[in-house]
Order: structure tokens, then C-alpha cells, then sequence
């Protein structure tokens, strides 16, 4: 089976209900990105960083995965699929999808502060002051900070480097080094990108754009590669 390739952000659980980051009515327009989503953010305000991310894994329990998510986990039958995605929801896992990469961690999940390799399921949506790690540390969440590591990159690079094609699903690419995975592709490999607005794709060309959202481009890209 062909390998396929598919770098997934925000815009795929968009039309899940889930909210988008950088455009208009997206989650940085409310919200500083260095209080909530960075490493001195958490040492400046803890219990704003823990709201932040109860309320949108909150958000998580009620969404379900939309056509889109769907529809990539059908692919397998046709392809070796891997999704590399930027997302901490866990719509592709509730969708079927089999192989599947978060490089930017996992909202269901909570970490040691003091050991990051101590990772924890979380119950329901909460994760409070006081939620203690074995080794009685503050209890984070799982995500990967602005200025943090991603440690899932150099497999996810190996991944693109041996695909045959690579599919770009809702990410602006403006964060790196998700973003600069399009260039590991084997020369000549089609890249195809679903989004319904203009993308900066790290200056590569030759890429096919379905301008559309996840919901309905994915089955529009599935007729397109059928016979790849
Ligand atoms: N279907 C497909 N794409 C969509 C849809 C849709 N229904 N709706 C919006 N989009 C597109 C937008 O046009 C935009 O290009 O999704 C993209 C969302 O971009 P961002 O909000 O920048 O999200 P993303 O690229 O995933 O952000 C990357 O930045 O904030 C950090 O860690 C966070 O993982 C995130 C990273």
C-alpha cells in the first residue's frame, strides 16, 4: 500500500465545533497566547493556564468528529495512512484513524511538572490546583508549550520523508516546526492541501489546493487519489 501523509490542525475539527486560533473569532483573538500557552505563562498563573484547557477539553466532551475525520480513517483501506497532527483533541482517534502522531500533545491528558514523562489520562474535564503527579508535583496539562520542545518531530519527519504523498489539512503553517515538515518530502511527491482559505505553505509549489472545508474536502480528495 501507498504511504500517505496527513498534517492536520485546528481547521479539521472546525466544522466539530471546535474553535481555530488565528482567525477572526479564533481562540488568540480572546485569550494571550504567552499567559496560556507558554512556560512562563504556567510559572506567572497556574490556575489560568488549568482553566484555560478545562474549559476547552469541556468543549472536547461535547464535539464529535465531522465527516472529515471520518472519512480519513475510511482511506485506510486503500492506503497506509498516518496523521501527523498539531491537534490535542482526539476526534481522528474517536474517528478510526489507527496511526496517528500529536506533536503538539494531548488535552485529555495531564504531566508531571517535574517529570514529563509521568503522563496521566484525565477523568471528565477538570484538572485543578492540587492535582498532584506520584512525585507530588502540580499536575499539568499535556500540551506542548510555545518555546517547548516536540518531541514527536524527528519521527514525524521520517514519516514525511518516506511518503508517497502528503495531504495538508486546516493549519495556516504558521507554527514551526510542524510547518516545515512540507519540506522533507521526496522530490515529486503530490502534496495536496484542504483549505477553504489562502495557505503560505513554506514556499513550496506545485501543491493542489481544494479550497473547501475538512467536512466535504476530504471525500473531494479521495476521488482525486482513488487511482494514485
Ligand atoms: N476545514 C479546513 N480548514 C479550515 C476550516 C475547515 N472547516 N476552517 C478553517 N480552516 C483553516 C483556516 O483557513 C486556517 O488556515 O484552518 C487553519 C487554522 O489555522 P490556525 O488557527 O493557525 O491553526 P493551526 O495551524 O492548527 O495552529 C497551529 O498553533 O496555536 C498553536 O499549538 C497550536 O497546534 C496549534 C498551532
Amino acid at each position: 500500500m501507498k504511504k500517505l501523509v496527513v498534517l492536520t490542525g485546528a481547521g479539521m475539527s472546525a466544522e466539530s465545533g471546535l474553535r481555530t486560533f488565528r482567525e477572526m473569532g479564533g481562540l488568540w483573538e480572546e485569550y494571550d497566547v504567552y499567559e496560556v500557552a507558554s512556560p512562563e505563562g504556567w510559572e506567572k498563573d497556574r490556575d489560568l493556564v488549568l482553566r484555560f484547557y478545562n474549559e476547552r477539553r469541556k468543549q472536547l466532551l461535547e464535539a464529535l468528529p465531522n465527516r472529515g475525520h471520518y472519512a480519513l480513517s475510511e482511506l485506510e483501506r486503500d492506503f497506509d495512512v498516518t496523521i501527523v497532527t498539531q491537534n490535542v483533541d482526539d476526534l481522528h482517534e474517536r474517528a478510526g484513524s489507527s496511526k496517528i502522531i500529536h506533536l503538539h500533545g494531548e488535552l485529555k491528558k495531564s504531566r508531571s511538572t517535574i517529570d514529563p514523562g509521568l503522563i496521566y489520562d484525565i477523568e471528565g474535564w477538570e484538572l485543578n490546583p492540587g492535582d498532584l503527579c506520584e512525585l507530588g508535583s502540580q499536575l499539568r496539562p499535556h500540551i506542548v508549550c510555545f518555546g517547548e520542545a516536540v518531541p514527536a518531530i524527528e519521527e514525524a519527519v521520517v514519516l514525511v520523508s518516506e511518503a508517497d504523498l502528503l495531504v495538508i489539512i486546516g493549519t495556516s503553517m504558521n507554527v514551526y516546526p510542524a510547518a516545515g515538515l512540507i519540506n522533507y518530502i521526496r522530490p515529486g511527491t503530490p502534496v495536496y492541501l484542504i483549505d477553504p482559505n489562502d495557505v503560505i505553505t513554506a514556499g513550496q509549489s506545485g501543491i493542489t489546493q481544494i479550497r473547501k472545508g475538512a467536512a466535504v474536502g476530504v471525500d473531494e480528495l479521495i476521488r482525486m487519489i482513488k487511482d494514485e
